[in-house]
């Protein structure tokens, strides 16, 4: 076998160099960099061909020849997971999950598999044993008989076996476990999960099988490993929530076969993940007594939509000064929009504590949360309590006029999804306006004062 060619590349931010470099020049990393395989001699996926099967060379193809008869979707009994993956899984599509640890990804994998009894599953795990695995099948109460457990790591191995079994869906738990011969360093390192990626990704390809991978993601939330798993993979789903609290969402924020706009929602039981077809439930089971202070704004966070409760408490100031503490949100933009509320509403805040607080402990910085954000203070201030059925999601101006938001069409179906009744938006957003709400009425105004006066 001819030698393989091999390059080094850094760890830490992927630069490559002909030769070992103690220093990173791109990132300054020290010790960072990695021998690895840049073209391979035989490529190990090739193991699972050798029964039958002639490598088809591709061809080009005229677009209009291509067709779809041999995609139908596969879909599942769990209608929030068929839909974030945009109606189904897709043959030959590669599906990375992330998540941090304990979140339940396994648990959401393995009750998928358990729901495909007319389709061999095999799930191929490094993480736990098999008697772990049917304990927690057992707790999820399902069962199927064409449902296979694999414990390996070793990416050659897994084809191996692959050739013998044809399974018609493959999950994977988790991609930091695995290793493939071809590269020296050790399992969860950037090389090892890209090549691992890279061979199960060629594997889904050219067999047509889909593969779902497990991903574990680092302290700051991204899924560890390349950027490049993120890009070579069809889909990413995120399975995020608190883990204290009962509540799981899986968003997609990558899908080649359907909108990024798509987010499922789960109850984490004693019995495994409910899915929850009235997500609104959520929210309105955490504020069973209303109380004035209150609003909830829309927020993008990367390009996924969020809604937010902007919590304020405005008091008579006892002191000389008046305070401005803020939680979560950026202080200087409090105190604009205190100004805009005394100067354009007349509200005489300069006597008043404002105390306010994103909930949920994140911090928030997009424009749109602005109209929420003084609602909540007029809330609080005159003692005046907004519908819980009712979010916002406009800028506000220094002349008390609202400013039309980036990605509205996502913001009032993320908002419709979660089952509000009512969104407040700026007039000037009605015109690039796509979304066609059939559950959620679209209010626009063309002033903070407008909408102060419509609501109550
Ligand atoms: P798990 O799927 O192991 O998480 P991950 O693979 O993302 O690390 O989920 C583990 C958590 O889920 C664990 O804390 C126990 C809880 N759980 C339930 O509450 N109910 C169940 O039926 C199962 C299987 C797990
Ligand atoms: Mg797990």
């Amino acid at each position: 076998m001819a030698k393989a060619k091999t390059s080094f590349f850094c760890q830490s931010c992927g630069h490559s160099a002909p030769k070992w470099l103690g220093k990173c020049p791109s990132c300054g990393e020290w010790n960072t960099f990695v021998e690895e395989l840049v073209e391979q001699a035989v490529h190990p996926a090739e193991v699972w061909k050798t029964k039958g099967s002639p490598k088809s060379a591709a061809k080009p193809k005229l677009l209009n020849e291509v067709s779809f008869e041999n995609l139908p979707k596969l879909t599942c009994s769990d209608p929030e997971f068929n839909r974030v993956l945009g109606g189904g899984i897709v043959p030959g599509s590669l599906v990375l999950i992330g998540g941090e640890p304990g979140i339940g990804k396994s648990t959401l994998l393995l009750q998928v598999a358990l729901s495909l009894t007319q389709t061999r599953v095999l799930y191929v795990t490094g993480e736990e044993s098999e008697q772990q695995i049917k304990l927690r099948a057992d707790r999820l109460a399902a069962k199927s008989d064409s449902l296979y457990i694999l414990t390996e790591t070793n990416t050659q191995s897994i084809f191996r076996h692959l050739v013998d079994l044809e399974p018609e869906l493959i999950i994977v738990d988790s991609i930091q476990t695995l290793f493939s011969d071809q590269i020296e360093s050790g399992p969860g390192s950037v090389s090892q999960i890209r090549e691992c990626a890279l061979e199960l990704m060629r594997f889904a390809k050219e067999s047509g099988t889909p593969i779902f991978l497990v991903g574990h993601i680092t302290k700051e939330g991204s899924i560890a490993g390349p950027k490049v798993l993120e890009h070579l993979v069809d889909t990413v789903l995120q399975f995020e929530g608190d883990r204290h609290m009962i509540y799981r969402i899986l968003r997609t924020t990558k899908n080649r076969f359907g909108s990024t706009s798509e987010l499922g929602i789960y109850e984490m039981l004693g019995s495994g993940l409910r899915p929850v077809t009235n997500p609104s439930e959520i929210l309105l089971s955490q504020r069973d007594e209303p109380s004035s202070g209150i609003a909830i704004g829309t927020l993008m966070e990367g390009n996924r939509p969020l809604l937010v409760e902007i919590q304020s408490l405005v008091s008579a100031s006892s002191y000389g000064n008046a305070q401005r503490t803020a939680n979560g949100y950026d202080g200087k933009r409090l105190s604009m929009l205190i100004a805009v509320l005394e100067k354009r509403g007349g509200y005489k805040l300069a006597t008043q504590d404002v105390f306010l607080n994103i909930t949920g402990g994140i911090r928030v910085d997009d424009p749109a949360l602005d109209l929420a954000t003084c609602l909540s203070l007029v809330s609080s201030y005159e003692d005046k309590i907004i519908d819980s059925s009712i979010c916002f999601a406009a800028e506000v101006g220094l002349g008390g006029e609202l400013r039309s938001v980036t990605r509205i069409d996502q913001r009032i179906a993320e908002a419709e999804k979660l089952g509000f009744k009512e969104i407040w938006i700026s007039k000037y957003n009605l015109k690039g306006l796509n979304y066609k709400p059939n559950k959620i009425k679209v209010q626009s105004a063309a002033t903070l004062l407008d909408v102060i006066l419509h609501i109550w």
